[in-house]
């Protein structure tokens, strides 16, 4: 979904700004660093996703550079399949933290918070 900044409910507050929208390649995952957490964000038709970007398996900063596939990420080094809207391992528990975006003005936002235990 699509917001304007003169929506009434658009409230960025814990939302960081990453980059324009048409900045990021259709399927290709872009990495970036809020704080201390690093993002995989990616762009599949006119959605926008956001993932952590450290693969649980060998805790690997890779998930960025993973191929997108119906709907899910392959882990480039071995794999695994991660759901694009969740985070969550297509087979199996865990998987990593997914965060919430906002596309405002061509702008993409994401509200990224510090790493949850997911394995
Ligand atoms: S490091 Fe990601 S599947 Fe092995």
């Amino acid at each position: 979904m699509t917001l304007t900044s003169d929506d009434m409910n658009t409230d960025l507050n814990e939302f960081t700004k990453l980059c324009r929208v048409d900045s990021l390649v259709e399927k290709r995952g872009k990495k970036f660093v809020v704080g201390e957490v690093e993002v995989a964000v990616f762009k599949v038709g006119e959605n926008v996703y956001a993932l952590n970007n450290i693969c649980p398996h060998q805790h690997t900063s890779i998930i960025s550079e993973g191929v997108v596939e119906k709907g899910c990420v392959l882990c480039p080094a071995h794999g695994w399949e991660f759901q694009l809207k969740n985070g969550k391992l297509k087979y199996g528990g865990g998987g990593v933290d997914s965060y919430e975006v906002k596309i405002v003005d061509d702008f993409v936002y994401a509200k990224v918070f510090e790493k949850k235990l997911n394995w």
